[in-house]
């Protein structure tokens, strides 16, 4: 029996792993300058709080969520995003409230039983970032700059920001009837799940990606063109702020609903012409329903997630981050028993001084040592036998050009000697 990673799921091997943790601090970096501060939610949650806020009759929760019954017959799920536990242990720990304005950030895995192609995983990560507290636009604006100041650290090209607002309790329902009057009469030529959506939750046909449906799709009446007066003062304060402070070149993209259904005014996502189908690296919008919805007190709130996978894509492929080498300081080469002993300790030594170092355990020879020395990238091989030992000098072998000069036998010497040369 041959044991491969679950169908949608993925390793990071050693070469990759540069790129993620230089993804990942970027990311903490940017986080931290605008005062967001971690929390870190459990992988699973009760199925019912994803059922409540993403909304039942989404993609998300009627086909992709990884449910399971515990032992003691509890529904379950993996967490197939961020924004509600964060939300629920917000509330748990009493962390937001009425006076209080609250950023967090985080990091993790997200879990969804989607069908795996280029840029879409069963487990893939996310990064994101959720505030508590404020309806201010110029919030809208901060969570938007905030992806664009990490999108331009990392240098990634040919990024765009899709725009829209789906409105508010007060402008959706007179959307939602505009949209069933459109809908109504093409229904018979639609899809089966589509005609569902139309009795449960007539926003959701818009997610349809049947091509019998899109046809329809693309006429319907946009969100908005029914916003409310609040909504439409709002949405144009964001747009206003966005030109004021030339942050991103952005597009209104009338069409973007995203598949959530908690969303209220602001919606966003961030596209890359570099990336196929699954274009867009991240996603966000206001959500200023939720936090009531989870029996919270009514407080608005607004963020959005980036995901990692689609980014290391990027990066990869056009190697804009210097794949910082996996290359270690020291490999320490030994010949004979008391050397081996001698390497060691001084393996010990260099560690404790902050000297990346390692050295041969499986008893090869020195021309192999050497190899594996070359192999992990080192700068330096310290070469030390048994007659280097009673002679009292090492040789110091500098890997970048192969010259090599003698060094003093003592562990104190040679790590003094590495300090100054690192
Ligand atoms: P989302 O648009 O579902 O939003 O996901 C955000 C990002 O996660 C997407 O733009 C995409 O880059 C990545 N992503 C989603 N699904 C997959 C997948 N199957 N494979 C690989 N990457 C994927 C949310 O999750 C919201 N919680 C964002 C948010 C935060 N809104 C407000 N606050």
């Amino acid at each position: 029996m041959k044991y491969t990673a679950p169908r949608g799921t993925h390793d990071v091997l050693p070469e990759d792993a540069p790129v993620w943790q230089a993804l990942e601090r970027t990311c903490r970096k940017i986080f931290e300058l605008y005062n967001y501060k971690e929390i870190r939610t459990p992988v699973f949650e009760m199925t019912e709080l994803f059922a409540r806020t993403i909304g039942e009759s989404t993609d998300i929760v009627s086909k992709e969520m990884y449910t399971f019954t515990d032992r003691k017959g509890r529904s379950l799920t993996l967490r197939p995003e961020g924004t509600a536990p964060v939300v629920r242990a917000a509330l748990e720990g009493s962390l937001i409230g009425k006076d209080k304005f609250t950023k967090f950030y985080y990091f993790g895995p997200m879990f969804r039983y989607e069908r795996p192609q280029a840029g879409r995983q069963r487990q893939f990560h996310q990064a994101g970032v959720e505030v508590f507290g404020s309806a201010d636009p110029l919030l809208d604006i901060e969570v938007i700059a905030l992806a664009e100041q990490i999108f331009s650290r990392l240098g990634l090209p040919d990024l765009e920001v899709n725009i829209n607002s789906v409105g508010c309790k007060k402008c959706q329902p007179e959307y939602n009837k505009k949209l069933k009057a459109h809908f109504r009469t093409h229904l018979d030529d639609m899809c089966e799940n589509c005609k569902q959506r139309y009795e449960k939750n007539i926003l959701r046909v818009l997610d349809c990606k049947e091509t019998a449906c899109q046809k329809f799709i693309e006429k319907a009446p946009a969100p908005i063109d029914s916003l409310c007066k609040e909504c439409k003062t709002h949405f144009d304060q964001v747009l206003k702020g966005l030109d004021e402070h030339k942050l991103v070149k952005y597009k209104i993209n009338d069409r973007l609903v995203r598949g959530l259904d908690y969303y209220t005014g602001t919606t966003f996502e961030v596209v890359s012409k570099q990336l196929g189908a699954q274009n867009a690296v991240c996603g966000g919008g206001r959500y200023d329903d939720l936090v009531a919805e989870l029996g919270g007190p009514s407080l608005p709130a607004v963020g959005f997630a980036i995901g990692l996978e689609r980014l290391v894509e990027i990066i990869k492929s056009s190697v804009m981050i210097p794949r910082s080498k996996l290359g270690i300081s020291l490999f320490v080469v030994t010949l004979g028993e008391a050397a081996r002993k001698f390497g060691f300790d001084l393996l010990l030594k260099a560690r404790k001084a902050g000297i990346s170092s390692d050295m041969d355990y499986s008893g090869k020879d020195l021309k192999a040592q050497l190899k594996s020395a070359d192999r992990v990238g080192a700068n330096f091989a310290l070469i030390v036998g048994d007659n280097e030992l009673k002679s009292g000098k090492a040789l110091l072998k500098h890997m970048q050009d192969a010259s090599q000069e003698e060094i003093k036998c003592d562990a104190a010497t040679i790590v003094g000697k590495l300090e100054n040369l690192i």
